[in-house]
């Protein structure tokens, strides 16, 4: 990995291949390896990107409270040096997703292709917003183990859960790496985030929406409604796979962004 130093700390940063540059941005509360086998796959014709946000990974803590728009401004600040003045895809899950709409609504000019995996553009619901205070405070009082392990089962299909012991405990493995500051500081910055819908009618890249038939958290359902809502989108929905088709069934998303991206 490399490191980058942005305005607000150091971004730890995987990069593969060469060619026109794809922004990979994770889901919460995940990093870069949510997406190895993109960075594989994708890397023998784009130069494929995928940092770790600030407060996950291998890069620096968060010092504080952090917005969705404090990440796309790390993000700005990598792509400035490792791919300068280009414009460039953004694919990001759940999380990631809304901060490629703070990507696409302050840099439309920098944005080439988007790709909204398992995400949603409007805000939290008061109902939501208040469960991650009181995740948060829980997490305050006894830990993180417990709100990890029920998202481990939110984010993960039935078949996956059923079929893939081993994906299951990669991803426990993974969520477990966050910082409790980190969970803490961000499920914050979830609650508070703008509502975005009202950003899509000025989007006007080629866009693909990917959904996934298993997943509670972005229903395929909703997510066929938030396609609907930017002119000229692809929606695909995945079958067996929840939140995290990247990583349930990296065969078919691959092959859907291979031929979104004309590979
Ligand atoms: C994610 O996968 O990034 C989270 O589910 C996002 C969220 O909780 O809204």
């Amino acid at each position: 990995m490399i490191v980058v130093q942005t305005p607000a700390g150091q971004v730890a940063v995987q990069v593969s291949g060469t060619g026109e540059p794809l922004l990979l941005i994770p889901g919460f509360p995940l990093d870069h390896r949510m997406w190895n086998s993109q960075l594989r796959s994708l890397s023998q014709s784009f130069q494929v990107i995928a940092p770790d946000l600030r407060g996950f990974g291998a890069s620096s803590k968060l010092g504080g409270s952090v917005s969705l728009r404090d990440y796309a401004d790390d993000l700005i600040a990598i792509m400035e040096q490792l791919a300068p003045g280009r414009a460039f895809t953004v694919c990001g899950l759940s999380m990631g997703g809304y901060i490629a709409w703070q990507l696409v609504r302050n840099w439309p000019e920098r944005v080439a292709r988007l790709i909204l995996c398992h995400t949603r553009a409007a805000a939290d619901s008061p109902e939501t917003a208040r469960g991650r205070r009181i995740a948060i405070e829980a997490i305050r009082q006894s830990g993180p183990n417990a709100f990890l392990q029920a998202m481990l089962e939110r984010v993960l299909g039935a078949t996956t859960r059923q079929q893939q012991p081993e994906l299951v405990a990669r991803v426990q493995g993974w969520m477990a790496a966050a910082p409790a500051e980190s969970l803490i500081q961000t499920l914050e910055a979830l609650a508070t985030r703008p509502d975005a819908t009202p950003w899509l009618k000025a989007i006007n890249c080629p866009t693909l929406v990917i959904a996934g038939t298993e997943d509670p958290i972005t229903p395929a359902a909703e997510m066929r409604e938030l396609a609907g809502q930017i002119a000229g989108s692809q929606f695909v929905l995945l079958e067996q796979v929840g939140h995290l088709s990247p990583c349930e069934s990296p065969e078919h998303f691959d092959a859907v962004l291979q031929q979104f991206l004309r590979i």
